[in-house]
């Protein structure tokens, strides 16, 4: 079982890229980062000094202190939009409250036109050892059709400033199959991350998420839907180019070099623990899941006031643990052990096997490299047992 994980949600994004349904808002005044910071903050330390067991189910059963915690995530939004000496602060905070191991991974999401080197400097003080950056695209039509306001040039000047301040690991997120993308854009975009030196790589297809200014677009004819077959064959470019470089595919839509796979990812997709802090973030401990309040000003109001956070929350029974953990795990090229799973569909994996989708022999189940290009679906298979 992996070590837990604690996720710090930072809501705020400079403006808003078309496709993006995240948890986040457009809003850049200091006074509204300055009062979420010391929400954040105060429910920091009240969800630590409440312990494990309120977290977790009511009959779980466990210790009364907390494990080591192995990874800290602060993503968003923008993490890097707050002021780098607060960051930090919450950063070190975590270490004050929460028995955080001295070799946690501590990875702050970063959106290349925020990122300078004196603010990477102050967030390694803080204990920061990996930064993942949306690239997207380094087509300038691309980025443009996808609502991103930095030229391509500026996510390698902030990886440059990144590396100054002494942080090795870095992840690049890339999204392919956007309408107006052509094959050769996609190839520079992916041999682009490849010559910077990226140790990981995350490479997502365009997907259009309701209630964005991409689906009005749509909606309104002014920009056409990704295209299916398009992105399959993209796909494929991504794994063969990324493993001839020598970036292994351990997840659907991730690539990382032996050794470098983002651990705190790998906590959600193991059905490990994790704490999640923020506006809007998620947590699992043992079974149980909850929700904080989404919007950030509610969200600051009650934490600031002293009161609970958490908008929702849900006790998985048994079986609902086991289908989670199918569908998590069969993401990952690892799979899943059979024991953590079954009862499966034998006659569905048995299909599975025979399509050339599935791996499956006494111990385990994953997912072929076919099988990946279509995780849920298949997984969705096996759960109708
Ligand atoms: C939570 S976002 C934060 C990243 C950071 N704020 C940035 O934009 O640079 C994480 C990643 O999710 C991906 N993403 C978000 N919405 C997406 C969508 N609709 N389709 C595909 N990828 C998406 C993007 O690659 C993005 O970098
Ligand atoms: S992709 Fe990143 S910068 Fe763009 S709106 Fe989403 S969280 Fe904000």
């Amino acid at each position: 079982m992996p070590g837990a994980g604690l996720y710090l949600h930072i809501p705020y994004c400079a403006a808003l890229c078309h496709y993006c349904d995240f948890a986040r808002v457009g809003e850049t005044d200091p006074a509204v980062h300055r009062r979420y910071v010391a929400a954040l903050r105060a429910d920091l330390i009240a969800v630590a000094a409440a312990g494990p067991r309120a977290v977790a189910p009511p009959d779980a059963g466990i210790p009364a202190g907390w494990p080591t915690f192995t990874s800290i995530f602060a993503g968003g939004g923008t993490p890097t939009l707050l002021p780098p000496g607060d960051l930090a602060g919450v950063l070190r905070l975590a270490s004050e409250v929460l028995p955080i191991a001295h070799d946690a991974e501590v990875t702050v999401e970063a959106n290349p036109e925020t990122v300078t080197s004196e603010g990477m400097a102050t967030l390694v003080g803080a204990g920061l050892n990996r930064v993942s950056m949306g690239a997207q695209s380094f087509a300038a039509h691309v980025l443009d059709a996808l609502g991103r306001w930095h030229d391509p040039g500026r996510p390698l000047r902030a990886l440059a400033d990144t590396r100054a301040a002494g942080v090795q690991r870095v992840n690049l997120d890339l999204i392919y199959g956007t309408p107006g993308e052509r094959d050769v854009d996609w190839e520079r975009s992916l041999r682009t991350v490849l010559d910077a030196g990226a140790d990981h790589v995350s490479a997502y297809a365009l997907t259009v998420e309701p209630n964005t200014e991409y689906a009005a677009r749509i909606g309104r004819g002014e920009a056409l839907a990704p295209d299916e077959d398009v992105q399959a064959v993209r796909m494929e470019t991504a794994e063969a180019m990324l493993a001839r470089a020598g970036l292994c595919r351990y997840e659907v839509s991730n690539w990382a070099r032996p050794g470098h796979e983002c651990r705190h990812n790998l906590t959600y997709w193991r059905g490990g623990n994790w704490l999640g802090v923020g506006a809007g973030a998620h947590g699992h401990w043992e079974g149980r899941r909850w929700w904080s309040v989404r919007a950030p000003a509610r969200y600051t109001r009650e934490a600031l006031a002293g009161r609970t956070t958490t908008s929702g929350q849900e006790v998985l029974d048994a079986g609902a643990r086991r289908s989670e953990r199918l569908l998590m795990g069969l993401r990952t090229v690892e799979g899943v052990e059979r024991a953590e799973v079954e009862p499966v569909d034998e006659p569905a994996a048995t299909a599975l096997v025979r399509a050339g989708l599935l791996h499956a022999d006494e111990r385990r189940l994953r997912l072929t490299r076919q099988g990946l290009a279509m995780a849920d679906a298949a997984t969705l298979r096996l759960l109708a047992a």
